[in-house]
């Protein structure tokens, strides 16, 4: 899979890529990264990217021509490319998105900056917009590499244990039960029992069963998609 971000700060991402589970996919060649600069693409003499906002406003946005330049060549070169936009007035990213976009070859995430990026290079180049949560940040590069990294563990061979995948958060819509290691008494706190005894039906039971508390309990709006059988929800 190839991952480009479109960035005007592109020393914010590629350290992200130079460690643990990205870094390894990255060195065996799961993963190719790509950086492209608005900058290197202005054809203004200061180099300048981001002008005054239409009908006033606090704040500069950045305009059309280096953004639909840049975005206009890499889709000449790569037509399956599929562009991202990380924008908090957008849809929720959630992880049936990670896994759809794990399948694709090549995923470009456009990072804007100050007030935001010129609405008509939006129109023009997005496939999909995406927000990561009710809250504004200061730019779109962390956004992409939160989801550059739920999609890449979506990837065949990017975690080490694929098993992980499957009893996961948010696949059915309900949070993980609890986990523990070593040591049983930790400053006289103790692993649930059952997790001990080796009995891997129970524990898989009572798992579900703490599963649907915890989500219950911290998130009221995905326990009600779980769509829970009311025999269970008595257990
Ligand atoms: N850019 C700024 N804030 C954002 C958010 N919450 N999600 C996606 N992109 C953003």
């Amino acid at each position: 899979m190839r991952f480009g971000f479109v960035t005007l700060f592109p020393e914010l991402i590629a350290p992200y890529f130079e460690a643990s589970i990205l870094g390894r996919a990255k060195k065996n060649g799961l993963i190719e990264t790509d950086y492209y600069n608005p900058r290197d693409y202005t054809t203004n003499k200061h180099l300048k990217v981001d002008h005054t906002q239409a009908g006033g406003g606090a704040g500069q946005v950045m305009f059309a021509q280096p953004l639909d330049d840049l975005l206009t060549e890499v889709r000449e070169e790569d037509p399956d490319v599929h562009i991202i936009f990380p924008l908090p007035a957008a849809k929720p990213f959630v992880q049936s998105d990670a896994k759809r976009l794990a399948g694709k070859t090549h995923v470009l995430f456009v990072s804007g900056r100050y007030e935001g990026i010129d609405e008509r290079v939006i129109e023009r180049h997005a496939d999909e917009l995406f927000s990561i949560g009710d809250y504004v940040l200061t730019g779109g590069e962390l956004p992409s590499l939160v989801m550059c990294d739920a999609i890449s563990r979506n990837i065949p061979g990017v975690l080490g244990n694929e098993d992980s995948l499957t009893e996961e958060s948010f696949e059915t819509h309900l949070l993980e039960a609890p986990t523990f290691t070593k040591p049983e008494n930790y400053k006289g706190s103790l692993i649930i029992k059952e997790y001990l005894k080796g009995n891997h039906a129970k524990i898989h039971a009572l798992k579900r069963k703490l599963a649907l508390k915890k989500t219950q309990y911290f998130r009221p709006d995905l326990y009600q998609k779980a769509n829970i059988k009311d025999s269970e929800e008595k257990k």
